[in-house]
């Protein structure tokens, strides 16, 4: 049996018809970007994060460099955020003319450690960058009190948390903006590149909203310097349609969570963990796991797909040397590394798949104790 880390064709056959129809009439009318598809995607995706304003873009590092832009953050501001996470993060921060200051991890979550963020707060401090990796909000009540106390904005990177959770507020609506990817494999994925802000601050939606356009509201006139950052009529398409299924899917995401940890348990490996009041949507489902690369090569003799989220963590990678950071810096994320392992995850998976990968763990570790 194969077990692919993603399959994206069993997403796209029920909604195949519709999808076709909305692009073909995208193709009849011939308004390609930033028109009606666009537009009632900003309204649909704002309300179900519970934001008040939405502004689709190009992609996810779009979204993160454009929202920095848009709040006047650049050359000699500090953006404090986490090295495990994506590159993007951090490279949008340096792309926006900033500094990216890295804090390490909660072993446990794998998420931003609230508790060393304000040792690292100092005039040029800016903004805090949390992410919400593998699709589990960051522990945000405390991080906006520290936020507010020192006037600093605070920045989620949602790019892997559509519809996550945390006190029963939505991704997206937990900070002063929001950044979303919807890269294919998202929970929330176009066929194509696409990203989203949201934001409850209409002053910023504005300026976001030029930034995205080349820093105009008005066809070759030009108040800001902006970006290329638009999004395309036929990704919203994709988007619309796929919208109203994604609580649905991340329930499925959420049940496959609950039966890998059951059959997981007695083995060495470690599952997520949620933390009390969030709602995790399992954009990625990672175990920690003793021999991880032994074992990822194991499952991969067996037809299962794993991959590894991240391998390096951003403060040791080539393009940050000259960034300060040496190995010992963040000694949980530079730990963790070696031993995360994501399995296959996707709204359709099926229970005698999650059975297969899990056996095949298990056959592992009985022959490798
Ligand atoms: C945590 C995180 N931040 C930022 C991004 C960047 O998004 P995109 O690939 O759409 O530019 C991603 C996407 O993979 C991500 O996972």
């Amino acid at each position: 049996m194969n077990v692919p880390l993603v399959d994206l064709r069993k997403q796209y056959a029920p909604l195949k018809d519709e999808i076709l129809a909305g692009i073909g009439r995208v193709f009849d009318g011939m308004q390609l970007f930033l028109g009606e598809n666009v537009q009632a995607l900003e309204k649909e995706f704002a309300q179900f994060c519970g934001a008040q304003y939405g502004i689709g873009v190009s992609d996810g590092t779009a979204a993160l460099q454009i929202i920095l832009r848009a709040m006047g953050i650049g050359a000699g501001d500090e953006v404090i955020t986490v090295s495990h996470t994506f590159i993007a993060t951090a490279e949008a921060i340096v792309l926006a003319g900033a500094k990216p200051v890295f804090v390490d991890i909660d072993p446990q979550t794998y998420l931003m450690d609230v508790a060393q963020v304000e040792s690292k707060i100092n005039a040029r401090t800016k903004a805090i960058l949390p992410v919400h990796l593998y699709g589990q909000t960051v522990d945000m009540e405390p991080l906006r009190e520290i936020a507010s106390r020192h006037g600093v904005q605070v920045i989620e990177d949602a790019c892997q948390a559509h519809g996550a959770e945390y006190k029963g507020r939505r991704a997206g609506s937990l900070g002063d903006a929001a950044a979303f990817s919807f890269y294919y494999s998202k929970n929330l994925g176009a066929y194509g590149e696409g990203g989203f802000i949201a934001t409850n601050d209409g002053d910023l939606a504005r300026r976001i909203r030029m930034i995205r356009d080349h820093g105009s509201e008005r066809r070759y006139l030009h108040d800001l310097i902006g970006w290329n950052g638009r999004l395309d009529e036929i990704q919203a398409v994709v988007l619309r349609a796929k919208l109203p299924h994604l609580e649905e899917w991340n329930e499925k995401r959420r049940q496959h969570a609950i039966l890998y940890a059951e059959l997981l348990k007695g083995t060495p490996a470690v599952t997520p963990v949620e933390c009390p009041g969030n709602k995790h949507v399992y954009h990625l489902f990672v175990i920690r796991a003793p021999k991880r690369d032994e074992l990822q090569a194991w499952l991969k003799s067996q037809g299962i797909f794993t991959g590894i989220h991240y391998p390096v963590p951003i403060h040791l990678q080539n393009a940050f040397q000259s960034s300060g950071y040496q190995a010992g810096d963040l000694p949980v994320s530079e730990r963790v590394v070696g031993e995360i392992l994501s399995l296959p995850m996707y709204a359709e998976l099926e229970t005698d798949q999650i059975e297969h990968v899990t056996n095949a763990i298990k056959t592992f570790f009985d022959q490798k104790p």
